[in-house]
């Protein structure tokens, strides 16, 4: 693996308002790094530094070896980018845009037209190429944006909310289209959504007031929830009390959390303290006082627990 990106003490200063703090981070070839924060965290700004479209107050980023600060064409060579809210010319027709951006680009020739073969392809773009950009659906208007940001096939990708907006379907296939995109690019998306995590990204950053607050695995997050290996069991409602006594005599429960109920089974959560592992402890305790379980498994933490606690810190200050 190589870095293709490094973002390196990245500042951004509107007045007095510090909207990116001193962010790091780079990211490999093969990464697909989701960019989380609730809304004004500071994305969408961060992006627009590293894409060379805004000027850091202080920091810079390196992409593919060259320098946003000093040499943001080159920069914007190596990168696509997919703006938040995906604005694009609405007169235009895909085709118009998409030559268009193709001059931009510098590309000449067959390697023009293959580049726009390949982006409608990959889009599927063909049935709407001739049709006016203003008058498409929120998901071709979406794929449309993409086209424009891979069609020079670039080394790295910034995504801006690349399914806000979209359809679950539309969403699935624009997450699918990442996926099939990562081998050979570094992919950087941001999103507020935690579900995006699970789906496309291999690793998360996660910024709240524009500082990094969290970078690790999907999985390192969640180790970081209260619910990470907690144990969920279904049983019937009438034998609730009696699961609860019985383990809550195990070492390492910190506690007992009641789900919703259905058809007269209730979900029980025990959470154990630290993450500790308490599933054969709490199978024991069923066996032997005779607790019926209609289901019971282990829980892998919560994102969005860890994204509301993690995002969060700080706010009673
Ligand atoms: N041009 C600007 N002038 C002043 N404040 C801005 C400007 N752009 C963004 N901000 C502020 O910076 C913060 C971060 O915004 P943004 O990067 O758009 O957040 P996100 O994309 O995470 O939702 C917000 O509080 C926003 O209001
Ligand atoms: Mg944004």
């Amino acid at each position: 693996m190589s870095t293709m990106l490094e973002i390196k003490g990245l500042t951004r200063q509107f007045g007095q308002f510090i909207a990116v703090n001193n962010v790091s981070f780079s990211v490999e070839s093969g990464e697909v790094l989701g960019f989380l924060g609730p809304n004004g965290a500071g994305k969408s700004t961060t992006m627009k530094m590293v894409t060379g479209f805004l000027s850091p107050t202080s920091g810079t980023a390196v992409v593919c070896g060259d320098d946003v600060t000093r040499d943001p064409i080159a920069v914007k060579r190596h990168i696509g980018y997919l703006p938040e809210g995906a604005p694009l010319y609405e007169d235009m027709t895909p085709a118009g845009l998409l030559g268009f951006v193709a001059n931009v680009r510098g590309l000449a020739g067959s390697d023009r037209r293959s580049a726009i073969d390949n982006a409608v392809a990959k889009l599927q773009l063909d049935e709407v190429y001739n049709q006016q950009i203003g008058t498409l659906s929120k998901g071709f208007k979406r794929r449309v944006g993409l086209a424009q940001a891979i069609l020079h096939d670039p080394d790295v990708l910034i995504l801006d909310e690349p399914t806000d907006g979209l359809d679950p379907n539309q969403k699935f296939q624009v997450r699918e289209l990442i996926g099939e995109m990562s081998k050979d690019k570094a992919i950087v998306i941001s999103t507020h959504l935690l579900e995006e995590v699970d789906a496309v990204c291999n690793r998360a950053v996660v910024i709240a007031r524009g500082a990094k607050v969290a970078d690790g695995t999907p999985a390192d997050l969640e180790r970081r929830s209260r619910y990470y290996n907690s144990v969920s069991v279904h049983l019937k409602t009438d034998r609730v009390d009696q699961l609860k006594s019985a383990v809550e005599r195990i070492e390492h429960v910190s506690g007992v959390e009641l789900g919703p109920v259905v058809d007269d089974v209730t979900q029980v959560l025990v959470v154990p303290m630290d993450g500790s592992e308490i599933v054969e402890a709490v199978n024991l305790q069923l066996v032997e006082n005779n607790i019926p379980a209609e289901q019971i498994y282990v829980e892998r933490g919560r994102l969005d627990d860890v994204f509301r606690q993690i995002t969060s810190e700080g706010d009673a200050q």
